[in-house]
């Protein structure tokens, strides 16, 4: 036995140069399937770092507008919208109010920048006093009294011109609801992108920060999942499909890498998944320390995103990457 390897397989003759190597690169990233997420806030002229989340602000109208056109003057094709309203309440008023802060945010970025694809998160949380995702009873967050709202919300989100819509709540039924109510006000052709497989999740902490959507009390294991599932992911995102989604989103990403290969599989559907907040913070604050090469980890992450089946990335990294790429 000669302990001499084989000599007429070696994998390193396809890697030995930077030509070959892209020549047989499996996974492109591309600024085409980013989605860049932007935090509305009431005022005017009004710009504010989230502490957490370097490079991402709190932006009035006036400042999201003109963040869009950088958007799309890099080749961002999309952006997904959250808003912070005026004044919180019980039922989350300002989620459904035709002149809300989403409502206003897609009215002008429509009318300044029309070729960018808008898209609206459909919740609840930054618009309830107690931060969840819909109406409270209790210590039970409610589902068919919540989803009618959802609806609502999303359709109003339509009548300001909004390109597609992107309930987040995990609520059961609510693609549906959603989708009978765009039908009904001949929204037909508004595609749904579910959160589908949506996960109670820790990488969530500085986005709340950014949304001002921290639970008042108790936390959203009620109807987000538990990080130990992937069966009930597949169930959770079979009902979304057969409800009307027509993208099923995984989130987060990177820790459930193995869902979105899972999806991308089982149902050959139009696929996103959110790099969350978290994820963000963390690739930025290692940066900063100089602990990591930042540029290199961040496109690392969303290439392996895109690698685990994703077709759309919703990201922070979004212009970061679409400067490099
Ligand atoms: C809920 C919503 C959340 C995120 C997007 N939509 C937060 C939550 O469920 O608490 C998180 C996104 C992120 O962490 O970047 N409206």
């Amino acid at each position: 036995m000669s302990n001499q390897i084989n000599n007429f397989q070696r994998l390193r003759r396809t890697r030995m140069n930077p030509i070959i190597r892209s020549m047989v690169r499996e996974t492109e990233l591309s600024k085409n399937d980013f989605i860049y997420p932007l935090f509305a806030v009431p005022g005017n002229k009004f710009k504010k770092e989230v502490s957490s989340m370097p490079g991402v602000y709190q932006m009035s109208v006036d400042e999201i507008v003109r963040e869009c056109v950088d958007v799309k003057n890099l080749g961002i094709p999309a952006v997904i919208l959250f808003g912070i309203p005026e004044k919180k309440d019980e039922v989350g008023s300002g989620a459904y109010d035709p002149n809300g802060i989403i409502q206003q945010s897609v009215r002008a970025i429509k009318k300044e920048v029309p070729e960018l694809y808008v898209i609206t998160d459909v919740c609840l949380c930054e618009y309830t006093s107690h931060g969840h995702c819909g109406i409270v009873k209790g210590d039970e967050i409610l589902n068919d009294p919540s989803i009618e709202l959802l609806a609502k919300e999303a359709l109003t989100h339509a009548q300001a011109g909004a390109d597609m819509v992107a309930p987040s709540d995990m609520f059961d039924g609510r693609v549906k609801a959603i989708r009978e109510m765009l039908d009904k006000n001949n929204f037909h052709n508004l595609p749904i992108m579910s959160y589908a497989a949506k996960y109670a999740s820790g990488f969530y902490g500085p986005f709340r920060e950014a949304a001002e959507s921290t639970p008042q009390f108790g936390d959203r294991r009620s109807h987000q999942m538990d990080p130990a599932n992937s069966d009930e992911a597949i169930r959770e995102v079979e009902a979304d499909i057969e409800e009307g989604a027509d993208i099923v989103m995984v989130k987060p990403a990177l820790p459930y890498l193995d869902i979105i290969r899972r999806v991308k599989d089982e149902f050959r559907m139009p696929t996103a998944a959110y790099n969350v907040s978290g994820e963000y913070s963390m690739i930025k604050a290692a940066g900063k320390l100089g602990w990591i090469d930042e540029q290199r980890v961040m496109l690392e992450v969303l290439t392996s995103i895109k690698r685990a089946g994703a077709d759309l990335i919703l990201t922070y990294f979004a212009k970061d990457a679409a400067k490099l790429l």
